[in-house]
């Protein structure tokens, strides 16, 4: 009741609002090395004469744009002056777990997070937002989140637009749902609202050459089918964490929440026109969140009365007035090679299963709960323990009726293939978010690298925040295997691993483990390929690995624990 309510306020603003256009909203930039982000309760007017309270970082909504060169040490002091805890997360960053302002790194109301760390990713855009556990959707909702420019050696030898607000231009693009009271209502089906840097029904003015633009999907729910009226095409050349190698020409480009791309448009024969950047919803599919029909088996309340939804609707105006001096008017053939890590070196392969919590009371298969491997997310359990520098594969299979983008913390990854086929030339670089449809299935191949600790987690979950917030996340610990003795099991074996040789069964004394806890076995044939085989508990501390069907050679097995890593050989005959 109170959501139809909120819905139809929500309509009758979007209609007004068409009558008025804003000069789009740049925001101020910070350097570095230290950023000092002021996290605090405000209120901004977006309807006259109504007052909207919101939450902002320095400012009145969303904060100044943080621009950071790879390889600087930097320091950010994130002051909460809320009265809530919140706390402030690095969106594609690759950082230590105490640095990346997960649930974990809680900032209490009237304190200050200062973590510092040198920046290690590749020039792109990246973005920040809170991440308090069952709260990301509420705060991000009320204002907080904000764009990082990252720039390096490599992007800088490029002839390309980096002149900010002038050819380079920052959008942070989302969609808001307003209540009676005119303030900003985390409903995920009335967002009617769109939002570009904060601006409501904005217009830029332009250049007319090549621009640059960095484009941010931070809807809570909603993705983008970002388009030029007239189908005008334009060039991705970079995904989330990094160049591609080429442009790549397109006149459609989706990003669901948490994704970002940077385009540029050549406006060089445009002098004097107009023309809009559009999210064409009218193209998605069922199961994406901003398609004419969510889902073949059920809706979300109020779904069809969002003007939004399965319609193409104007997202910024672009009004092309006279060049700049020294302008860009090429696109560039080529970048950097991608480097991708091959299939063949992956250390392990994981199932990640997305699926509707059929548990919970009132689930709905559009609205969730959602699970990750049936596990709804919690604070103080471990999901998967990784090692330092693994190659991991990690395929996500989506058993669900909407497609959920998944991001994970701490690294970039190189998508392998969708349903088996290659990812889109615009997927093909470093991601930290990849949208899964319903059926699909995803597989990406990452390292995780320079960090590892044994306690603190980082997280990975579906960047649709409510469903986050409810759950569709997990934690998984990067454990130091640097630090660690590799010690030889072969000494050990006549008591640890026996008989050997082994014909059918392998038995596994874990008693003779220098410490307790979690541990993986993973059996190696003479050619170094992984074995699967069958593992039990035979009694008290013993294991049973079937070896039944192996052919006869010579195996090794690694016991990794959280401390260390064992090696051991036998021979099956
Ligand atoms: Cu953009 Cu875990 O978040
Ligand atoms: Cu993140
Ligand atoms: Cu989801």
């Amino acid at each position: 009741m109170n959501k139809i309510f909120c819905f139809c306020i929500a309509l009758l603003i979007s209609c007004l609002s068409v009558l008025a256009q804003n000069p789009l909203h740049i925001p101020d930039t910070l350097t570095g090395p230290i950023y000092n982000l002021t996290v605090k309760d405000s209120s901004k007017i977006f309807f006259p004469p109504n007052v909207t309270p919101t939450y902002g970082m320095n400012g009145d909504l969303l904060a100044p744009v943080l621009i950071m060169n790879k390889g600087d040490n930097i320091t950010l002091n994130v002051i909460n002056e809320l009265n809530v805890s919140t706390t402030m997360h690095w969106h594609g960053f690759h950082v230590s777990p105490q640095n990346d302002g997960g649930p974990h790194q809680i900032i209490n109301p009237g304190t200050t997070w200062s973590p510092s760390f040198k920046v290690l990713n590749d020039a792109a855009t990246y973005w920040f937002h809170p991440h308090l556990h069952e709260n990301t959707e509420r705060q991000v909702n009320k204002g907080l989140a904000g764009m990082i420019i990252i720039r390096d050696s490599i992007e800088s030898t490029y002839d390309l637009p980096r002149k900010y607000g002038v050819d380079d231009f920052p959008l942070i693009v989302q969609s808001k749902a307003f209540d009676v009271l005119y303030q900003l209502a985390p409903f995920n089906s009335y967002d009617s609202i769109i939002m570009i840097n904060g601006t409501i029904d904005p217009y830029l003015q332009v250049p007319a050459q090549v621009i640059r633009l960095r484009l941010l999907a931070a809807a809570s729910t909603r993705s983008f089918n970002f388009g030029l009226e007239g189908n005008i095409p334009f060039y991705q050349i970079a995904s989330d964490g990094g160049m591609l190698d080429q442009p790549v020409q397109l006149t459609r480009l989706r990003l669901s929440t948490g994704e970002r791309a940077e385009i540029l448009i050549d406006l060089s024969a445009l002098q004097g026109q107009s023309l809009y950047l559009k999210s064409y919803a009218s193209e998605f599919p069922i199961g994406i969140i901003g398609a004419a029909q969510v889902s073949l088996n059920d809706t979300l309340p109020g779904y069809y009365t969002n003007p939004l939804n399965g319609n193409d609707y104007n997202l910024l105006r672009f009004d092309v007035t006279a060049p700049t001096p020294n302008p860009v008017t090429t696109i560039p053939n080529s970048f950097a090679p991608l480097n991708p890590w091959l299939e063949s070196q992956a250390d392990i392969s994981r199932d990640l299963i997305f699926s509707l919590d059929t548990l919970i009371l009132l689930y709905s298969p559009v609205e969730g709960p959602f699970l990750i491997n049936n596990q709804p997310f919690h604070m103080d359990s471990i999901n998967i323990h990784s090692y330092l520098n693994n190659i991991e594969i990690w395929r996500l299979i989506n058993t669900t009726d909407v497609a959920h983008p998944f991001h994970i913390h701490d690294i970039q990854f190189y998508i392998l293939d969708i349903n088996g086929n290659p990812p889109p030339l615009g997927q093909h670089g470093q991601k930290d978010v990849v949208l899964v449809h319903p059926n699909d299935t995803v597989r990406f191949i990452t390292q995780f690298e320079t960090f590892a600790d044994n306690n603190e987690p980082y997280m990975y979950h579906c960047h649709i925040l409510h469903h986050e917030d409810e759950g569709m996340m997990g934690h998984f610990l990067v454990l130091d295997t640097n630090a660690l003795v590799i010690e030889e099991l072969i000494a050990l074996q006549e008591i640890t691993l026996f008989p050997n040789p082994a014909a059918d069964y392998l038995y596994f004394d874990t008693k003779n483990l220098k410490e307790k806890g979690d541990f993986h076995i993973t059996l190696y044939n003479v050619l170094g390929q992984e074995v699967k085989a069958s593992i039990r508990h035979e009694k008290e501390g013993i294991l049973k690995i079937d070896i039944a069907n192996f052919e006869s050679g010579i195996y090794s097995l690694t016991i990794k624990t959280a401390q260390r890593k064992y090696q051991g050989k036998f021979l099956k005959p």
